[in-house]
């Protein structure tokens, strides 16, 4: 059934407060539910529905008196009841079986112990309720259960009580003050270790810190707990936001469908984003755990003590959350490679997912399945707009903002809409216009052209906006408010003085269909420098020459800019020689490429993380979005091509480079030995491309000499990526070291389900024979499939068809058992639009097949059928 924003209605009654009691037991759970429910005065209405799905309920009584379940008007999705008073105590028992539960929402199972996952709408599985994020209530828990099998017993907010019970069981008693809607409630029980620290407050408080694992686990949780007072202290710093319990508690698992849950006092953490020692993590683990670390609690102040009126809403809290959280990175580590990487995959994935039959508004309209509308453009676009405040407010006004936002809103559910207000009065600002980022889907194109009067010495600026191809709103589209941050070189690169003020950069705020500006006093010709630091979600199309880019990828001091002309220009070549192909000619690369990737590659001066971006080239995913009709083999070829040309040219460099960064050091996860390593590796995968075994000798050094898992893992993929001598032993090795890790196992799976090599795809249907992968697993599904379809394109879009095959067939079994994770899966099918037709049809004729399938969950239907009926 389609749901749809305009339909909103505030609910019939408000829950005053919530008591729940769980009785855990090894194949079931007891649930025993007291709810005070008043009537919402607004509303002359005395039904109330309660959400229930999977209950098996026991009893149920309504101020004390019974009433009889086969008297209750129940379907499998709920309870509805009616004749209600204005208040009254709802007292209900249910069970349930989290030890069957593959779906990985509701209670759950996860190795020896349970735990549970309720947003969006999990917490139905779990008792009888108004699953609905505009209910908040404050909620106290107890949990009773084996004191051997289940030692820890944990809930949202503060411990009150624990003690000892008969037939060896115990109890704790957990009250969360803050009132909260159920998405973000959570219990866990299991046997547990954990670590712990304290957090002082910048108003003196004492909190009490612990991440809980499974004893295997625990000596790889310190960098988790370090980032979580990094998180705390940056939050007080700079957005004066103190945390408000007296505990904070995580709990790891290896089961999880998201990233990480932010349960109110009780986070959820999949074990990926928690678990990082020096051997067994990467630096851009080590990075992504503190930043879903910071994430997960950042959303305590943006996400709950400001919730979502409804779950079209849902960008109010992750928008500005990722929003958040990026710039918390931005803060730790490196600026500009965090911007840089951000955009990256926002233009590669999101643009990509903005042109696809999934394309919805940051605010969507209407869903189906709300699981499915976590999305890139939800997120990622959604902080892309939080962005855009800022910098039409500045740090000041964006503060102001937030100020009002929580003055006005704490301890309520609210609207994007909303939060745009409190922006707006804040700052006197007119941001009404502003809003459409909010409500029309697509990506807008922006096209700019210059021109330059020297007799005037008058340089002028002409933009213009147009509707996304893929828009599909009801009413016409309208110009947005665009934010467009500039500045102008001359041809030494030094930066003009645009205004009275003598900026050197401005930001442009582009509102109309059409806009010119016009900056005097201009001797020569300059080069533009536009949409610095990305600073609008839009596709910009504007004419500059190779020499341009080549002058912004030297020039530029917007390090965003910078690397983004370098982009270009390999963009430019890769297609070039794509079109050559095509048409059995050669292409010839301009030797003013080489000269520019010289220059970069070899200047010390530039940050050693902007450089290893600068040289990385684009990713096929990243030039098919902005193509149609794509012959995936030839575009593998393109690339291939310019790798070759690069390293014929520029082999000696990047060699003496690679050496130059390759250092005895102790390792540290510091922003300089980071971006180092990372300048080092790109240098060793061009080397390694090159097939010269002197090479493939210096990555079997590098493996095997390295201390840390950054460079052991590069020279492994690299090896076994090339089928270089020796990869197989390798990996076996590593097998055998690593079986009972699971983590560790994804990444071996991962690898070489990435092998670039004809029988890919067999290698892949073994590995999934093996114990070590299940279907049941979200992070193995992901590790293999997910790295498969979207990491090893020229396979997965192998011309005969076979990979769109094999992941319907995944797809459809995995549908049975993770409804949630199938519909991720299908979703890699999602831009069928852009290839060629022999592998277009074959995409859809699989989408047709399931689509076609019996008993399809509403998460894998509707991704399915939108696409049909878009296609
Ligand atoms: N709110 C979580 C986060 O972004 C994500 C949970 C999503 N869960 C889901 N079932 N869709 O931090
Ligand atoms: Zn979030």
């Amino acid at each position: 059934k389609e749901i749809f924003r305009a339909d909103y209605q505030p609910p019939n009654y408000w829950v005053r407060w919530v008591d729940l009691a769980f009785l855990v037991e090894q194949d079931h759970t007891l649930v025993s539910a007291r709810i005070l429910f008043k009537r919402n005065r607004a509303i002359m209405d005395n039904t109330l529905f309660l959400d229930g799905q999977h209950l098996s309920l026991q009893r149920l009584s309504i101020d004390g008196d019974e009433v009889a379940v086969d008297d209750l008007y129940l379907t499998d999705r709920g309870l509805l009841l009616h004749d209600l008073p204005d208040q009254f105590e709802l007292r209900s028992e249910v069970k349930i079986y989290p030890a069957e539960n593959t779906a990985l929402e509701g209670l759950y199972q996860s190795g020896e112990f349970f735990l549970t996952q309720c947003e969006a709408e999990g917490f139905r599985r779990i008792t009888y309720y108004p699953d609905r994020p505009d209910v908040l209530a404050p909620f106290t828990v107890t949990i009773v259960a084996d004191k051997t099998r289940y030692p820890v017993l944990l809930s949202n907010g503060n411990r009150l009580a624990a003690g000892d019970l008969s037939h060896n069981r115990h109890y704790c008693k957990w009250v969360d003050p803050h009132p909260k809607p159920s998405y973000l409630f959570a219990m866990v029980a299991g046997d547990l270790a954990y670590i712990e620290d304290q957090f002082t407050t910048a108003n003196n408080k004492q909190i009490q810190l612990r991440i809980f694992t499974e004893q295997r686990n625990i000596d790889a949780c310190d960098y988790a707990m370090q980032s979580l007072k990094n998180a705390m202290r940056w939050d007080e710093e700079r957005f004066n936001l103190v945390y408000d319990l007296d505990e904070y508690n995580i709990v790891v698992t290896d089961d999880f469908n998201m990233g990480a849950m932010e349960n109110k006092g009780l986070n959820i953490f999949n074990s990926k984003y928690v678990l990082a020692k020096q051997n067994t993590a990467t630096d851009q683990d080590f990075i992504h755990v503190e930043a879903v670390i910071g994430h997960e609690y950042f959303h305590n102040w943006t996400g709950n003590r400001i919730t979502c009126r409804d779950w079209f809403q849902l960008s109010l809290k992750e928008g500005l959350t990722v929003f958040r959280d990026q710039e918390f990175t931005s803060d730790q580590q490196s600026r500009a490679v965090k911007r840089i990487e951000d955009v990256r995959h926002l233009r590669s994935a999101q643009f990509a997912e903005d042109a696809s039959p999934m394309s919805h508004p940051v605010r969507p309209d209407s869903y189906i399945e709300i699981n499915n509308f976590y999305t890139l453009t939800v997120y990622e676009k959604g902080a892309e707009v939080v962005r855009m405040y800022h910098t039409l407010l500045g740090e000041t006004g964006f503060q102001k903002g937030m100020d009002l936002y929580f003055k006005r809103h704490d301890g309520t559910a609210v609207s994007c809409d909303d939060f745009r207000h409190a922006m707006a009065d804040a700052n006197q600002m007119d941001l009404t216009q502003f809003g459409l980022w909010y409500s029309q889907n697509g990506t807008p194109v922006v096209t700019a052209e210059s021109e330059y009067d020297a007799d005037e010495a008058c340089y002028r600026l002409r933009f213009e906006q147009h509707p996304p191809d893929s828009y599909r709103g009801k009413t016409a589209w309208q110009p947005m408010h665009i934010p467009i941050k500039l500045a102008l070189y001359d041809d030494t690169g030094r930066p003009l003085k645009l205004n009275r003020q003598s900026d050197t950069h401005i930001v442009f705020e582009l509102t109309q269909k059409q806009q010119s500006l016009e900056i005097e006093n201009v001797s020569g010709r300059p080069t533009p420098s536009l949409l610095q630091g990305f600073s609008a979600p839009v596709r910009l199309k504007q004419k500059l020459t190779f020499e341009d880019w080549a002058f912004l990828a030297q020039h530029d001091q917007d390090a965003f800019n910078r690397w983004d002309a370098a982009q270009q220009l390999q963009q430019n070549i890769i297609l070039a020689k794509y079109r050559a192909l095509q048409d059995n000619e050669t292409h010839k690369t301009p030797k003013l490429f080489f000269d520019s990737f010289r220059q970069l590659l070899l200047n010390e001066k530039l940050d050693k993380g902007l450089v290893a971006l600068a040289i990385t080239l684009p990713t096929l995913q990243s030039l098919i979005v902005n193509m149609d009709a794509v012959d995936v083999a030839v575009l593998h070829r393109a690339k291939e091509q310019l790798v070759d040309e690069i390293n014929q040219h520029l082999q000696v460099e990047i060699l003496s480079v690679y050496h130059q960064n390759h250092t005895d050091e102790p390792y540290q996860v510091s922003a300089r030995q980071v971006a180092q390593r990372s300048l080092k590796n790109r240098c060793l995968w061009y080397l390694v491309q090159s097939g010269n075994k002197e090479f493939y000798h210096l990555c079997h050094q590098q493996h095997k000499n390295a201390d840390n898992y950054t460079d052991t893992i590069t020279a492994l993929t690299l090896l076994a990526h090339r089928q270089a001598p020796g990869y197989e032993d390798l990996l076996a090795d590593y097998y055998n070291q690593w079986q009972e890790h699971p983590l560790m196992i994804n990444k071996w799976l991962s690898i070489q389900a990435t092998i670039p090599a004809e029988d890919t795809l067999d290698r892949v249907r073994q590995l999934m024979e093996l114990p070590v992968f299940s279907l049941k697993n979200p992070n193995a599904v992901r590790a293999v499939l997910g790295a498969f379809c979207a990491g090893n394109l020229t396979r997965f879009h192998a011309p005969d068809g076979c990979g769109y095959a094999f992941l319907a067939d995944q797809v459809l079994a995995l549908d049975t058992i993770n409804p949630q994770i199938a519909a991720r899966m299908v979703s890699l099918l999602n831009d069928f639009r852009q290839f060629h037709p022999d592998l277009r049809h074959q995409m859809l004729s699989q989408i047709k097949r399931i689509h076609a399938a019996d008993k399809l969950s509403a998460n894998v239907f509707e991704i399915v059928d939108r696409a049909l009926q878009s296609s």
